[in-house]
């Protein structure tokens, strides 16, 4: 049995999850605007892949008996000035993630709840890779500068990403 507290963390980390695949649907959009179909791809994969992990938590509280309450989702923006402007924007959220992720484990070790500890080790797997790809291609963009064959190039390699589903309830 989940205790209270970490139940109610877990719905806010669902949430959390959700607004995140809300921001890069909302980014993905930018994109489409903005005629980069390979950016638009790239972080069309990046929602559907944050909605995986919302439902992950999803399925993990349904197995442990306990309430899953899906809370409203804040607006996002709408708008961006540059592709670096926008992953700079998509790390800066994905280090309040972490931060939340570690919360997190630490309220489930101090709960002694270990099934809740090892199934957010998955999440703090995730953030590293997250963040590690995100800042990558902010080195990308820096390196590209405003060189419009360089931003048509990456394009063309942000569109080969595909989504393979996860396996939520695992
Ligand atoms: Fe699910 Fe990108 O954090």
């Amino acid at each position: 049995m989940l205790s209270k507290k970490l139940e109610d963390a877990l719905n806010v980390q669902i949430n959390a999850e959700l607004w995140s695949a809300y921001l890069y649907l909302s980014m993905s959009a930018y994109f489409a605007r903005e005629g980069k179909s390979g950016f638009e791809n790239w972080f069309r994969v990046q929602a559907l892949e944050e909605k995986d992990h919302a439902m992950k938590i999803f399925d993990y509280i349904i197995t442990r008996n306990g309430k899953v309450d899906l809370k409203p989702i804040k607006a996002v923006p709408e708008t961006w000035q540059s592709p670096l402007d926008v992953f700079e924007a998509s790390l800066k959220h994905e280090k309040v993630v972490t931060a939340l992720i570690n919360d997190l484990v630490a309220l489930a070790k101090e709960e002694k709840d270990y099934a809740t500890e090892n199934m957010l080790n998955w999440f703090v797997d995730e953030q590293i890779e997250e963040e590690a790809t995100t800042s990558q291609h902010i080195d990308s963009l820096k390196m590209i500068g405003d060189n419009g064959f360089g931003i048509y190039t990456m394009d063309k390699e942000l569109k080969t990403r595909t989504y393979t589903p996860l396996k939520t309830n695992e």
